[in-house]
């Protein structure tokens, strides 16, 4: 494998693993806040990171590529409200998505097709996860929610465990 796209994946696997705590951070904010339909989300999407990671460190693996993992990044652990915590959530979303498509535009580049077709995969995940947090996004302006307590926290907090139980 080409050593700038095997360097690439390597990120990747470690940005998978900050991803997967960061959510887990969130899960930890959540649970200390009482919200019960957050924490169950945050705390699936932190699975799903893990198996992210996974995915690449597979394929680095069969690739006979070497996999490093590096020092993770303290996840960011305080936050003003649940819209504070949606908003951080989606703006990482956002960086990972660029990360993903570089790795697609290297790979192309570089005509390794092998790992073009792997990427692909990210890039539908990617969108997946703009659509689903973008719908959050939605619900939240919808309900004119900006974080503070009241109804509007758990009219939200339940459509959170709505969509964690249908993941
Ligand atoms: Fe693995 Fe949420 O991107």
């Amino acid at each position: 494998m080409d050593k700038k796209i095997a360097n690439l994946l390597n990120d990747q696997v470690n940005a998978e693993f900050y991803a997967s705590n960061v959510y887990l951070q969130m899960c930890a904010w959540s649970e200390c806040a009482g919200l019960e339909g957050a924490s169950e989300f945050f705390r699936n999407h932190s699975l799903e990171e893990r198996g992210h990671m996974d995915k690449i460190f597979n394929y680095m693996a069969e690739c006979g590529a070497p996999v490093t993992i590096q020092a993770i990044d303290k996840a960011p652990r305080e936050f003003d409200n649940l819209m504070d915590v949606i908003n951080a959530a989606f703006e990482h979303e956002k960086k990972v998505t660029a990360m993903i498509k570089n790795i697609a535009k290297t790979a192309f580049a570089k005509e390794d097709y092998t790992t073009f077709n792997f990427i692909e995969w990210f890039i539908a995940e990617q969108h997946e996860e703009e659509v689903l947090f973008g719908k959050i996004l939605a619900r939240a302006e919808m309900l004119d929610f900006d974080g503070s307590k009241g109804q509007k926290l758990l009219i939200m907090d339940n459509f959170l465990k709505q969509l964690a139980a249908n993941s």
